[in-house]
């Protein structure tokens, strides 16, 4: 008894730390992919715009210093800025497409 008692912390003692790390890089993958997605997305359809780095200027926001929580840049997003020339981007982009967007916007701010 005493030695199954053992070889069971054993056991435990080495799988535990493996499914930690399993989970740990799925994890961290997963957010990775989606700011690197989220960044090809921007350079082709706002960087024009919004700067190839971020960095627009001229009258055109810097998105790194939005004020606006993640539903409002969704819908400016998603609708365009009428009198202006942000343009409504819900036919070109997924509500899932924007996400990503906002998501590598927010990496890159914090950065
Ligand atoms: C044709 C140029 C142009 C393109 C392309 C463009 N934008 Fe804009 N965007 C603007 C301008 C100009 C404004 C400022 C509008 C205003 O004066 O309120 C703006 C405003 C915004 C705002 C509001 C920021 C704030 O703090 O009020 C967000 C968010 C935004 N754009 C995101 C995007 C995203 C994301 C894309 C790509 C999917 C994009 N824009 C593409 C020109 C553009």
């Amino acid at each position: 008894m005493k030695m199954k008692i053992a070889a069971c912390v054993r056991t435990l003692a080495i799988a535990l730390p493996g499914l930690f790390v399993l989970h740990h890089s799925a994890y961290a993958d997963a957010g990775e992919g989606t700011v690197e997605e989220g960044k090809n997305l921007y350079q082709a359809t706002c960087a024009m715009c919004h700067g190839t780095e971020l960095n627009a200027s001229g009258g055109i926001p810097d998105l790194r210093k939005t004020m606006l929580d993640d539903d409002a840049f969704q819908q400016v997003v998603r609708e365009g800025r009428s009198g202006t020339i942000m343009p409504p981007m819900k036919h070109a982009l997924s509500d899932e497409e924007i996400r990503k967007i906002r998501t590598y916007v927010r990496s890159a701010a914090k950065g």
